[in-house]
């Protein structure tokens, strides 16, 4: 039977879970990733697919995770051993929760040289390095990532932060963390949009790229893309967010707070894009220039308006706390494991685990330099990894998630986790069994030109 209590102690609140998730959720995937990947296929018919994934796919998988996460109590290995026991099922489900944990590993390796260069950019800021001429900012940027030793810098701080938090554990860490700086960061977004407004035709610009929807724009590759960012930008298919349900008191809404936690999410992502592409217009940049983008437009915002240092050093401070609350919980899955398995302390778990993470992540801040001619199936380090876990592993894990939720539990025992009006209850599973894992499997078989 599953336990009632995880060892790992216990979100305080209902809210310091939403807050906690929702830092998890909230991260470079939203200010970073996407505009940059919108730029890259074509805009507005890239960002409908997207949120049509987040609503059919994201937000059922989300219930699901969270709620096999709270039924389990444990890290996503071992809860998935418990689930499939209790479920008389096949006992290789726990790979599911390897997958889980190696993907977390994967991402937090080039999440945290990303999360490096926004460390960078905040002494850019204090120092006065933002200027309002765009071939300035750019050749900045190129300088920046042209240097190994300035990234392995960078790259070792933000692996050092996370794992400073993660060792003080569920309550200490994680939840103080989050409380003030979500929010912080809301407000610095929406000064962001109003700068945006002032370039006048081009905010229009902007908004059209984003919202009017041009079908010939995308192909199955970006088709994939979108669906691989719900999944990522929502932190889906990896055990994230079922190690976080797992410290959830019972009695809280599932369904509700992963609303809520998914809404934020998005409206984030879309703020973040309104206040880019006019940016990218209003200075003559290419909106596909690629990962750079956010670091060669914000800075022209702020070399421009008044007050631009300090939101300048205000924006990429708390860009460097949505990556900590996002780079916590890609770690936690692992973290959990090694104290319940290997009877480690949370403090050696972290740091063994940091460890790990951090060498790898060399390789990825050498890619964008010395080993940039090294590649991997025509791709980069970092551009390999990107594609294996957000295209590939998320969507892989999260159909696994969805398909053990709808068809392999108990119906009875999900219901009790859920504990929904019996209507709601059936519009989910309908979703989660059916289709949440057919949209991922179509989107699968489109790519390889089965469909
Ligand atoms: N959701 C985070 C972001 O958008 C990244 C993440 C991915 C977090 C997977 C947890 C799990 O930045």
């Amino acid at each position: 039977m599953a336990q009632t209590k995880s060892i790992h102690g216990e979100w305080s609140s209902r809210f310091a879970y939403i807050l906690a998730a929702t830092g998890s959720a909230v991260g470079l995937g939203n200010i970073w990733k996407f505009p940059y990947i919108t730029g890259e296929n074509g805009g507005g018919a890239f960002v409908l697919v997207y949120l049509a994934c987040v609503l059919a796919i994201g937000i059922p998988i989300m219930i699901a995770e969270t709620m096999m996460g709270r039924r389990g109590r444990q890290s996503p290995i071992n809860t998935l051993s418990t689930l499939s026991q209790e479920a008389n099922a096949n006992k290789n489900w726990h790979y599911l929760g390897w997958l889980g944990v190696i993907a977390g590993i994967l991402i937090l390796s080039y999440y945290s040289v990303i999360a490096g260069w926004a460390i960078a950019y905040v002494f850019k800021a204090i120092f006065g390095g933002f200027s309002a001429d765009a071939a300035i900012v750019k050749s900045s940027f190129d300088d920046l990532i042209a240097s190994p030793w300035q990234l392995l810098f960078w790259h070792s701080l933000f692996m050092i932060a996370t794992i400073s938090v993660v060792m003080r554990g569920v309550k200490g860490g994680l939840e103080k963390a989050v409380q003030l700086l979500m929010p912080a960061l809301l407000v610095i977004l929406l000064i962001l949009v109003a700068y945006a407004m002032t370039t006048g035709e081009y905010y229009f610009q902007g908004l059209s790229f984003m919202f009017s929807p041009d079908f010939s724009e995308i192909d199955s590759d970006a088709i994939l893309t979108a669906m691989g960012h719900a999944f990522f930008t929502l932190g889906l298919g990896m055990g994230a967010i079922m190690v976080y349900g797992s410290y959830l008191p019972s009695g809280v809404s599932i369904v509700k707070t992963s609303l809520y936690i998914a809404g934020a999410d998005t409206v984030v992502a879309l703020l973040a894009g309104i206040a880019i592409f006019p940016l990218v217009f209003a200075n003559g940049l290419e909106p596909g220039s690629g990962p750079g983008l956010i670091f060669q437009t914000l800075p022209i915002a702020f070399g421009n308006m008044t007050g631009g240092w300090l939101f300048g050093i205000l924006f990429f401070v708390l860009l460097v706390f949505a990556a900590l609350t996002s780079s916590i919980s890609l770690v936690e899955p692992m973290v959990a494991w090694l104290v319940e398995n290997k009877e480690l302390s949370r403090v050696k778990a972290s740091v063994m685990s940091g460890v790990f993470i951090w060498a790898l992540g060399v390789a990825v801040a050498f890619s964008f330099n010395i080993w940039s001619g090294f590649k991997i199936f025509d791709k980069t380090i970092f551009d390999f990894l990107d594609y294996l876990t957000a295209n590939l592993m998320l969507p892989i894990g999260g159909f696994c998630i969805a398909f053990f939720a709808g068809w392999i539990m108990q119906q009875k025992d999900v219901k009790d986790e859920l504990d929904l009006p019996e209507q709601q209850y059936k519009t989910w599973k309908f979703l989660a069994c059916y289709i949440a894992p057919a949209a991922v499997f179509i989107v699968f078989l489109h790519v390889l030109g089965l469909f």
